[in-house]
């Protein structure tokens, strides 16, 4: 798989999961069509009710994350955030209440069907301090040093290259900024298989890195403060969902994969001085 294979099959699938939610038809997320009906393990129930009454119900019905990025993330008036793959807003949303009229939440995303949604979501939700922006995490169209947080919801794992991800993320963070980002990580070693199909990767699954290599891409540009706190952890009954979607032998593998995918909150922080860039 290329890079801009793999970069086009994951707009497609999320260009297409936008325009589900916005005819009314419902999000499925996770490894694709074996989730539809809502049971997918890695997107159901991410939100408080009392987090999201205020929100247009379409940002919800949207959420396609797997986890919570701005309940764990500290979040401070007057901040900027920026949510790397916003997808249909929630976290920015979110965000946005919480660094109040004074500070400002941007959403990058490169899916078009997801920018229309988002920023339908936004006028529904009548919130002024954000802004959707068009573009790649890759190439993030910001200005270095502009950011207080950088949060993202199950999106790094998409990305064919990683690294550069990272790289931009630590660019456009404050000295001192923070990333506070959920994502599917990996403990251990799980079946190449498992790693060769787009199904799971455009689901989140194949693409996610290894605990220890995340933490050491994110040390490698820089950062400090790194922790991977586990927020859900799959069993091989959640892997047999996974699988299904693929069409692969789900009694052989799932086994195999048992409590070997996470969703995790990742968080480090960009040093206040002295950094190597
Ligand atoms: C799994 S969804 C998550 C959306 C949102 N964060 C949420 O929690 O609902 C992934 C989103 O990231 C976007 N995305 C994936 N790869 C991207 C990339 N390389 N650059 C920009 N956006 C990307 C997709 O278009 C999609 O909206």
């Amino acid at each position: 798989m290329s890079t801009e294979s793999i970069k086009e099959a994951v707009r497609e699938k999320y260009g297409q999961a936008a325009l589900r939610v916005a005819t009314g038809g419902g999000a499925c997320c996770g490894a694709g069509a074996a989730f539809a009906g809502g049971a997918d393990p890695i997107t159901k129930d991410l939100y408080d009710a009392r987090q999201t009454t205020d929100l247009p119900q379409e940002a919800l019905l949207a959420s396609l994350g797997c986890g919570n990025p701005t309940a764990l993330a500290q979040l401070s008036p007057g901040e900027t955030v920026l949510d790397l793959g916003s997808g249909g807003g929630i976290d920015v949303l979110l965000s946005a209440r919480r660094v109040g009229p004074t500070g400002k939440a941007f959403g990058l995303d490169m899916t078009d069907e997801m920018l229309a949604l988002a920023r339908e979501n936004q006028r529904k939700a009548g919130v002024e301090n954000v802004e959707f922006l068009k573009g790649e995490i890759e190439n993030i169209p910001l200005p270095d040093n502009s950011v207080n947080v950088v949060i993202s919801n199950c999106v790094i794992n998409l990305s064919a290259d990683k690294d550069r991800v990272l790289r931009e993320a630590f660019r456009v963070l404050k000295p001192g900024g923070r990333f506070a980002v959920s994502d599917v990580v990996v403990r251990g070693e799980v079946p190449a298989g498992i790693r060769r199909g787009i199904e799971l990767w455009v689901g989140c699954v194949a693409g996610a890195l290894e605990e220890s290599e995340y933490r050491a891409k994110l040390a490698a540009v820089g950062f400090e403060a790194i922790d991977i706190e586990p927020t859900r952890v799959y069993k091989a009954d959640d892997a047999r969902r996974f699988l299904a979607a693929q069409g692969a032998d789900v009694d052989a593998i799932a086994p195999l994969v048992d409590g070997k995918f996470m969703s995790a909150f990742v968080r480090a922080k960009k040093p206040v001085k002295g950094y190597a860039r």
